[in-house]
């Protein structure tokens, strides 16, 4: 009788080992299925011992030496599932500190990012500092200031997003509108650059979109000449398209300055890709530019009388799309990760 109550003791306290059994990695959870459920297990032990156990209890006594079995047999399996699944608790507590971590992936630059940064880079060498602004601008700074009054025709060259019940408030249709925050705030010399964002109310096709982004310069002070302008565009385009780069300067008309010229590169006829962006010419427009107009100097609080300057703008889109042949200004929009991944620059 009493020996049958020893053998019922330790079947209890076996059960309260498995339960109390601590298994926090593999490691335990293998140390655990050989002490309960490997050839050589405590549970085998018990079942030797079944002929100490009185007749009227047998029955009783391998009903809960098999339980203890399937509590062991339970505790494993739900332990296990638990660490594959990888629930955070056991996910930490197995946590090496001191494995090397992998690498985590690392983005792309936008093909748009990376041509502005080009671009910002050589201006940057020759002495012009990056004017960041807004692009929800006021009418006098994108238009009013920049010599294009209300009612000048030059405003219809420009579809404007104007902001809802605002006629003062709109989204900037170019970064001229930078010229005017920095001519109202600094005294010449004055030699900026300005990359960003602008917006026109366009129809969005494979050609022009609504939005686009332009990198204008600004160069103030006194005895500047056309000479300078053309010089310091020869020096941006050779540096950009490579030292035998041609350019040629075309008469055109901006409000903002006076004279007014557009630049053309020449990019050549060596291929039916060459002939048809440059419509068979070999020459390309990629800005516009001019002598800051003596209008444009006094509306922002600079004397003409002493000071003269140059300025010209620049579209990005063109120049990536030439450079990486892309056929579609929309792909530059819709951030789809297999186009954008391609682009890789330290730039
Ligand atoms: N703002 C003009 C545009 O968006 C580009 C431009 C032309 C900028 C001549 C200039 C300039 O600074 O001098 O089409």
């Amino acid at each position: 009788m009493s020996m049958s109550k020893d053998i019922f003791d330790r079947i209890e306290q076996i059960s309260q080992n498995i339960a109390a059994y601590e298994i926090v990695n593999a490691e335990q959870l293998e140390k655990f299925r050989i002490q309960f459920l490997g050839s050589k297990n405590e549970l085998k032990g018990l079942f030797g011992e079944i002929k100490n156990v009185a007749n009227d209890r047998k029955k009783e006594f391998g009903q809960a030496v098999n339980a203890l079995k399937g509590k062991a047999e339970e505790k494993f399996n739900t332990t296990k599932a638990s660490f594959s699944s990888g629930s955070t608790a056991t996910k930490s507590a197995r946590l090496d500190m001191s494995q090397p971590s992998r690498p985590a992936p690392i983005g792309t630059k936008h093909p748009i990012t990376i041509v502005m940064n080009r671009i910002i880079r050589i201006f940057e060498r020759i002495g012009f500092t990056v004017a960041e602004e807004r692009e929800i601008e006021d009418d006098w700074h994108n238009f009013t200031a920049m010599n294009t009054p209300e009612n000048h025709p030059a405003r219809d060259m420009q579809d404007t997003f104007y902001l809802m019940n605002s006629t003062e408030q709109l989204l900037r249709t170019h970064t001229s509108s930078v010229q005017a925050r920095v001519m109202t705030t600094q005294k010449p010399p004055i030699r900026i650059i300005a990359p960003g964002r602008v917006y026109r109310n366009e129809t969005i096709s494979a050609r022009s979109h609504c939005q686009f982004h332009q990198v204008e310069g600004l160069f103030v002070d006194k005895k500047v000449s056309f000479a300078d302008m053309k010089q310091t565009l020869l020096y941006f385009t050779r540096e950009m398209y490579g030292a035998d780069a041609k350019i040629r300067l075309r008469p055109s008309y901006f409000p903002f300055t006076e004279p007014s010229a557009e630049m053309d590169v020449y990019w050549g006829l060596e291929d039916e890709h060459a002939y048809r962006i440059t419509k068979g010419t070999g020459w390309l427009e990629i800005l516009g530019c001019g002598m800051v107009d003596p209008n444009v100097l006094s509306n922002c609080g600079i004397d003409p009388e002493e000071y003269s300057g140059f300025a010209f703008g620049m579209g990005i889109e063109r120049q990536a799309m030439l450079q990486y042949r892309i056929n579609d200004i929309r792909m530059l929009f819709e951030n789809d990760v297999r186009f954008l991944k391609q682009f890789n620059s330290a730039f």
